[in-house]
């Protein structure tokens, strides 16, 4: 059982997506995985901070054997739009060549993020590469993805809560909101 929804819960305009729906949708998410990659070893290169639950939430689902990698990548720097800067923690320690690799982020929003990362890893030449992410947003990209599977499309907000966060506050929500205006008051 997630916890309540309590504290924070107050600088929320209103709630987007509730802990059961998250959890319902990364489940959905994972027993596809599970079918299309039975048999398989899978690499997995998460996004880091963002992507914190959902990477924890969805490999828990997963069926087969899986090594984790991390990569921090940021491109706010505290605020609400990007900077269009990706800085990455690049050159990783890990090598994916031939490997079926599975890059997971909290949400697609320019694509500047996503797109920089799947430049790299595809240099190492893996034998495949999937991308899901949990929230897509609805808008114009800067860059295009290719992505394997998007839990939710949502429109064009800026969004708190599982991971992800305003000038680093509201990762440990366990629903996704939308915050007050002019929150956070500190
Ligand atoms: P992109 O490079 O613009 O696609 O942004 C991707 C990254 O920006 C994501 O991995 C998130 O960390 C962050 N981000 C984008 N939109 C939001 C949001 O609404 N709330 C919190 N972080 C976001
Ligand atoms: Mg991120």
């Amino acid at each position: 059982m997630p916890p309540p929804i309590t504290g924070v819960i107050q600088d929320l305009e209103r709630v987007l997506l509730t802990p059961e729906q998250i959890s319902a949708r990364v489940a959905a998410m994972a027993a596809r995985l599970n079918a299309e990659l039975a048999g398989k070893v899978v690499t997995v290169v998460a996004l880091m901070d963002g992507g914190l639950f959902f990477v924890a939430d969805l490999l828990r689902r997963l069926e087969m054997p899986v090594r984790l990698h991390t990569l921090s990548a940021s491109s706010y720097q505290g605020g609400t739009a990007t900077t269009g800067e990706v800085k990455v923690n690049w050159p990783a320690s890990f090598d994916l060549r031939g490997q079926d690799v599975l890059l997971l982020d909290d949400i697609l929003d320019t694509g500047l993020t996503l797109s920089a990362i799947i430049e790299r890893l595809l240099v190492q030449q893996p034998a495949s590469l999937r991308t899901c992410v949990l929230l897509s947003k609805r808008r114009q990209r800067l860059r295009e993805v290719a992505l394997h599977d998007a839990g939710f499309e949502i429109d064009d907000e800026f969004v708190v809560g599982y991971g992800m966060d305003y000038q680093g506050r509201f990762r440990n929500l366990p629903c996704i909101g939308i915050l007050n205006p002019g929150q956070p008051s500190s």
